[in-house]
């Protein structure tokens, strides 16, 4: 086959659904962090196909579970039992608390697994409303595009599916007067990622557990984005309720959202920090590095409600396949080995300073920065004068490609939010030559 750019954009504009607005560049293969186009330009990854490739491209480790499985056992159907599904389901459970496990194949579906379970546990008292935030994303389903609380992704597909409601992010009192006699549970993302990288104030959290103990809600959170050791702890939740400061989202710096009942800063409060170490959501939806690029997604679900989806109640073909769950148990394997989540605080910690810096030193390009670990936002000043690329596009996917022309891959966010997502086992060294080349775009827009 031809492997040209125009004759691969030829084949897509021809025969691929167009609901995806495209860079123009056609890749071909990669290795660790880094990426090559089908010309040979090799780009550092940052992007890390939106928080997927856990390890990099082509991690030997990857392809070797994925050879040895193979031989072995592809797929079998979820009517009979095999060992990596179980040992995968175990291991999850380990990581986060008492519960059970469903596999799926996305983020979307782990979260419609979700659903299913608010609609279960509220069935027999008529309860089945899901309270969302406004600016969430959870995923492109029927259901996913109602509970995600931005009308782009809405517009168009309506009459919604009932039953979700949307309220301001990090504000409790909103949270406690949207609740209504219908109401089943609450999902939040510990980070908005979609929404442009914002840490949810640990306060926050531990409101919302209290509210929907209180009102006898389940609380779920989707870890799809901000999950696997990404913050450098196992879900986003964990690291954010870390006892003091969190050095990336310094109060007042716009790391941490302000908003509504959550206390600016308030990480030093003793009492948070005491109950912190027993905070637990009722159900976490995974997927993306869960399968480092092998699609497999999962739902954990506390113990006591784990058991509400009895035989016959929800099903998928390829949900936790044996090759899907060996790969996904050896990408846990080299995370705990080769000790990535401790590499993700450090290179992460790299990256967000080395933003700041960029950020104090022009102001009218970066004006915040946020994040932890290696899931990274910083947000371009609206209107940059000299910003080259079509008018017609955001200020987010014109910085993005002028990253790309200097090398590197990164991730827009709304209008003006660049996002920094790569695998864990990015060096520093990686991150230094990736800083340099954002310092040289900036630079040059500073003029
Ligand atoms: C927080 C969050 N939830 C759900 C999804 C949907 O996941 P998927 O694209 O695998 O369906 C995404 C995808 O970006 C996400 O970021």
């Amino acid at each position: 086959m031809r492997n040209d750019v125009a004759a691969v954009q030829a084949l897509f504009q021809k025969n691929v659904v167009p609901s995806y607005a495209r860079f123009d560049i056609v890749l071909s293969h990669g290795s660790g962090s880094h990426v090559f186009d089908v010309a040979g330009k090799r780009y550092l990854d940052f992007g890390g196909g939106i928080a997927v490739t856990a390890l990099g491209h082509s991690h030997p480790a990857v392809t070797a579970a994925l050879v040895e499985q193979s031989r072995r056992l592809v797929h079998v159907s979820n009517l009979y039992y095999h060992e990596p599904q179980g040992r995968l389901a175990e291991a999850l459970v380990n990581l986060i608390g008492p519960g059970k496990v469903f596999f799926c194949n996305s983020g979307a579906e782990a979260n419609e697994g979700l659903f299913k379970l608010a609609r279960k546990f509220g069935h027999d008292e008529g309860r089945f409303e899901i309270i969302t935030t406004l600016n969430s994303f959870h995923g492109r389903t029927l259901a996913g595009i109602a509970a995600t609380g931005q009308d782009k992704v809405k517009k168009g597909f309506e009459p919604m599916m009932p039953g979700f409601r949307h309220v301001p992010y990090n504000d409790l009192e909103a949270m406690r007067n949207a609740i209504s006699p219908a109401t089943a549970a609450v999902m939040i993302e510990g980070i908005q990622g979609e929404g442009g990288v914002r840490p949810v104030a640990p306060e926050y959290l531990l409101g919302l557990r209290r509210l929907c103990d209180e009102k006898k809600l389940l609380l779920f959170m989707d870890g799809v984005q901000d999950g696997h050791f990404r913050t450098g702890r196992f879900q986003s939740f964990q690291r954010i309720l870390e006892p003091g400061p969190q050095a990336s989202q310094p109060a007042g710096s716009g790391g941490m959202p302000a908003a509504g009942n959550a206390e600016p800063g308030g990480s030093a409060n003793p009492q948070t920090r005491m109950s912190a170490p027993q905070f637990l959501p009722d159900g976490i939806s995974m997927a993306k590095s869960l399968g480092g690029g092998f699609p497999i997604g999962a739902f954990w679900a506390r113990a006591p409600y784990a058991d509400l989806l009895g035989a016959g109640t929800h099903a998928t073909t390829f949900g936790g396949t044996p090759l899907g769950c060996a790969v996904a148990l050896q990408i846990l394997d080299v995370i705990h080995k080769e000790n990535l989540a401790d590499n993700a605080r450090k290179v992460g910690e790299l990256l967000y300073q080395g933003l700041q810096r960029l950020s104090h030193q022009y102001p009218a390009i970066i004006q915040n920065v946020r994040g932890l670990g290696l899931i990274v936002g910083f947000e371009l000043a609206p209107h940059i004068p000299n910003m080259p690329g079509d008018v017609n596009k955001t200020q987010a996917v014109r910085f993005v490609n002028l990253l790309h022309a200097a090398g590197l891959l990164t991730i827009p966010a709304g209008a003006t939010v660049v996002r920094l997502l790569p695998a864990l086992n990015l060096r520093a060294a990686e991150a230094e030559e990736g800083l340099k080349i954002i310092g040289l775009v900036v630079a040059k827009l500073a003029g």
